[in-house]
């Protein structure tokens, strides 16, 4: 079992093959270790309605084991060990847990899927099976203690970013340990370049390796290389060798990355797209589509080749790929800015999605959107869909390109009537 939602914790099956994550270290240790036991549910017990020794304990739905455990958290460190018990065994060789649940009376509830999976899917053994699950709810029958009121931890108020800077920095030389991997974990989230000294100093206080973990994740998110390159020469070797590996590391995550950020880091100025001067009026002028439109018919017209939507862009399983996903732009966006992003594409761009042009040292110049970044380089989606990887030692330049990849006149393509479908389907999108 591992905390898989640890930030910046990654446990890959093979080695890292081009995860936008910082590599730290060597791989975060596991709190307990099962055999082939499919874990399908977990959940940590926050009720009071069952005795003092289980609360604050993880359950455990595990499907082919067929039973629900719980696990009491231990301190081992910055981290956790957990010793088990049995929680729900049944006999039933039908009865296949697939979640463990804390309903709000603070009860507990088992969703159990009966024979459906060993049955009916993926192999299909006996399609006419009776046993179709249940949900069973657990509870405590003798009275309980009312726990008392408890004052929120330094480990939680860290976590919630409720500590300044300064008082994380003071918990990360002080605290226990849970504590310091709560501040740790904090300033990579909410600190700055300014905690890096502290940050340095307690990878010196050699940190075991969950909360090495964590202080080499919150260098990385705020160290430059100039810092990087003059830690590497740091007389004490452990810091050293963490400014090696992270000199080593992507930069540059592939995940949608907001413009301005994607400029700082690449040092480059901002450029704003051509926007006629009649912008305004033009929107005016459209808006009256946004309301009145069929949205079963726009489908039609997204999907048109006149139009060309759905070459670039994905709704559901379908559709291509360079420009943004719009399975729920009816959730994300109003009405108005969808209409906007069709009528001028270049006046705001989709997170992720700005056209970048490399100069290479051979000469050429290379259009597209940034797949994704790597150590080896940057690859480059363009306007087909094809990607091609261009090696950090070949860029040249690279610039933000002020024009979207989304050609604008589009509406030209579509009559009054298909566009007020096309944008009635787009608000549908939720
Ligand atoms: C040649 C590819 C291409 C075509 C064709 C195209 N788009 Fe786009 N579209 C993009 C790209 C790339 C972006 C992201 C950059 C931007 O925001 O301008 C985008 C952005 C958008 C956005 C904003 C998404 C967001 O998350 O804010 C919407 C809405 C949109 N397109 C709708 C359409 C519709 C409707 C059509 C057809 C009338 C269309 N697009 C045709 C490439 C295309």
């Amino acid at each position: 079992m591992h905390w898989c939602i640890w930030p910046g914790g990654l446990y890959p099956i093979h080695r890292d093959m081009g995860t936008p994550q910082p590599i730290t270290g060597e791989r975060l240790p596991a709190i307990a270790l099962y055999p082939a036991v499919a874990l399908s549910g977990l959940m940590r017990y926050g009720g009071s309605a069952f005795p003092e020794a289980m609360r604050g304990n993880l359950f455990s739905a595990q499907h082919n084991a067929r039973k629900v455990q719980g696990h009491v958290l231990i301190g081992e460190g910055s981290s956790y060990r957990v010793d088990d018990y049995d929680f729900v065994t049944v006999d039933d060789p039908d009865f296949h847990p697939s979640d463990v649940l804390e309903a709000p009376d603070g009860s507990v509830l088992v969703l159990d899927t009966g024979s459906w999976y060993t049955q009916h899917c993926p192999t299909g053994k006996i399609r006419n099976s009776q046993s179709r699950g249940g949900i069973y709810r657990v509870t405590y029958r003798k009275a309980v203690s009312q726990p008392s009121h408890a004052e929120t931890s330094n480990a939680a108020l860290a976590r919630m970013g409720r500590l300044t800077a300064p008082e994380l920095v003071k918990l990360l030389e002080t605290g226990n340990p849970h504590e310091q991997l709560a501040a740790a974990e904090a300033l990579a989230r909410f600190g700055s370049a300014e905690q890096l000294p502290a940050l340095w100093s307690a990878l010196r206080r050699h940190p075991d390796r969950m909360l090495e973990h964590a202080i080499i994740y919150a260098i990385h998110r705020h160290a430059n290389r100039d810092e990087l390159q003059v830690r590497r020469n740091d007389a004490e070797p452990h810091v050293a060798a963490s400014a090696a590996l992270l000199l080593d590391q992507p930069r540059l995550t592939n995940a949608a990355s907001s413009g301005l950020e994607f400029l700082q880091r690449h040092k480059l100025a901002a450029v704003s797209g051509e926007i006629p001067a009649d912008a305004q009026q033009k929107l005016a002028e459209y808006e009256a589509l946004l309301t009145g439109g069929k949205a079963y018919r726009g489908r039609a017209v997204f999907s048109s080749p006149r139009t060309a939507c759905a070459s670039c862009h994905a709704i559901g399983q379908d559709g291509g790929k360079l420009g943004p996903d719009l399975t729920k732009i009816g959730a994300i966006r109003s009405g108005g800015d969808i209409l906007e992003s069709i009528l001028f594409p270049s006046s705001t761009f989709a997170q992720g999605y700005q056209a970048v042009t490399i100069s290479t040292g051979d000469g050429d110049e290379l259009q597209g959107i940034v797949a994704r970044e790597s150590g080896e380089g940057v690859s480059l989606r363009d306007a087909s869909g094809a990607e091609t990887l261009v090696a950090h030692g070949q860029i040249r330049a690279m610039r933000m390109s002020a024009v979207s990849l989304m050609p604008s006149g589009l509406e030209q393509g579509m009559t009054r009537e298909e566009f007020a479908d096309l944008l009635a389907y787009l608000q549908s999108l939720k």
